[in-house]
């Protein structure tokens, strides 16, 4: 039993499991004791939400923290500060750092920074390189949660090509492998074209016909192909076509061996928003037509798509603002994902349980979350309080990314985060962190 006290949050409506029910909920130590009304032990806080949704903490299955190495863009400290601001309470971070985490002894030094600095809770992934099979084949829940396995280059030079070495990685795996799809040869060959054309000042325009929508399907088919030879479990990361959503089933998450991820950014951008964002939404896969992001958001709704996260890449601003080759590829989005899918609540495009399902439910079911992602008496109190009737005005002094910059400064959502619960502690409110010890921990992750 914690030595924590107990919390009350009282009149809220929770959305949990497909339903909006109005409950109160009793938080004993790090734990959700009870949903509904009944005693509270003495000396009990208690916390009025009426008004307001509570939903489970946004797991959000892909980060770059950027530590350790490239701490001059990020930390794992500034990060996830800025994560528990925008409702999210656990992240997987990603292993294109410097040195990458290709092996059990970089996992164990990301552990070790993140025990000391973290404020959410937090898994790293092992990444895939085209030698790194033996260690691959080791590594188990207490390492990593999964194996990211980039099958198209991006930031970081961990291009996995060889097809010997993806043949071996989806056989031998144990754990789930999530991958990035380009098919890198399509893209040198189109960056070759628009560099013959335009010299070094390529528009950014032509980013979503570099990355082409033919080049992302065929490495997705790829990928899917080799899980289906071999059985493995296979999650592709940031979707960005109607073509590659072809590849997918639909239905629950429960028992596909094959999912599908979508990043906040590909369901709010499209081709238009280059020209006044430029490079600052440069990312791979590139953000694509109108018509691709109206198919993302439909697949999210039918089940084709089963987890909604970000791909948090800062990069600074003076890095962004270079020529179209040297800007780096990637955005920071993990204080807004929340707020994003809020507002696109409010246009009519999903639902509050939809948002919660693929958002906390699926993350935490994909990956054997222990005790997380849902609203569960005995489970973690991993909470969002959010405010419909509220507007959130993006203000870049809040910003809290170490880059220091968002691509939404001066946007209004519809909506707001009026507090985050992390295991039990109540650790942001008011739109400020609360100050006191990090309520932060690993995650646990069970095998599936
Ligand atoms: O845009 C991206 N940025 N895509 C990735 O795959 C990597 C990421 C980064 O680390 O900057």
């Amino acid at each position: 039993m914690s030595t924590m006290g107990s919390l009350q949050l009282v009149n809220a409506q929770l959305v949990n499991e497909g339903r909006i029910v109005a409950a109160d909920v009793l938080i004993r130590g790090d734990r959700i004791e009870r949903i509904g009304t009944g005693a509270v032990p003495a000396g009990t806080t208690t916390i009025d939400l009426k008004g307001k949704h509570l939903l489970p903490g946004l797991i959000d299955d892909q980060v770059h923290c950027r530590e350790p190495g490239l701490t001059h863009k990020a930390t794992l400290a500034t990060e996830s500060l800025a994560a528990l601001c925008g409702g999210v309470t656990s992240f997987l971070d990603m292993p294109n750092t410097q040195p990458p985490s290709t092996d059990r002894a970089a996992l164990a030094e990301k552990r070790r920074i993140a025990a000391a600095t973290c404020h959410v809770n937090y898994g790293f992934y092992l990444g895939a390189t085209n030698t790194n099979l033996e260690e691959i084949k080791r590594v188990g829940v207490a390492d990593a949660c999964g194996i990211k396995v980039f099958m198209g280059a991006s930031t970081g030079n961990m291009l996995v090509d060889d097809q010997a070495a993806l043949e071996g990685i989806f056989a031998e795996a144990r754990l789930l492998i999530a991958t990035h799809c380009e098919y890198s040869p399509l893209i040198l060959e189109n960056e070759r074209r628009y560099r013959e054309r335009y010299g070094e000042n390529v528009p950014i325009e032509a980013h979503p016909l570099i990355r082409s929508e033919e080049a992302c399907y065929r490495s997705s088919s790829l990928a899917v192909g080799l899980a289906k030879k071999h059985g493995a479990r296979l999650h592709i990361l940031h979707l960005t076509t109607a073509r590659e959503l072809t590849l997918f089933e639909r239905g629950p998450i429960e028992g596909k061996r094959i999912t599908a991820e979508v990043c906040a950014h590909h369901l709010w951008f499209e081709q238009s928003s280059y020209a006044t964002l430029g490079t600052k939404i440069k990312c791979n896969p590139a953000i694509k037509t109108a018509a691709d992001r109206d198919a993302l958001r439909a697949a999210v709704v039918d089940d084709r798509i089963d987890v909604i996260a970000t791909d948090h890449a800062p990069h600074t601003l003076e890095e962004k603002a270079r020529s179209y080759f040297e800007a780096p590829s990637g955005l920071p989005l993990v204080q807004h994902s929340l707020l994003m899918l809020l507002d696109q609540h409010a246009q009519g495009l999903f639902t509050l349980p939809k948002i919660v399902e693929k958002a906390a439910h699926n993350p935490a079911l994909l990956f054997g979350i222990a005790e997380r992602g849902f609203i569960r008496e005995g489970y973690y109190a991993d909470l969002v309080a959010v405010d419909l009737a509220a507007v959130t005005r993006v203000d870049a002094a809040q910003v809290r990314y170490k880059c220091g910059w968002s691509p939404f400064e001066g946007t209004d959502f519809r909506g707001s985060i009026v507090m985050t619960v992390l295991n039990g502690v109540p650790v942001f409110r008011d739109g400020q962190p609360v100050a006191g010890p990090r309520a932060a921990r690993a995650l646990e992750f069970r095998a599936r």
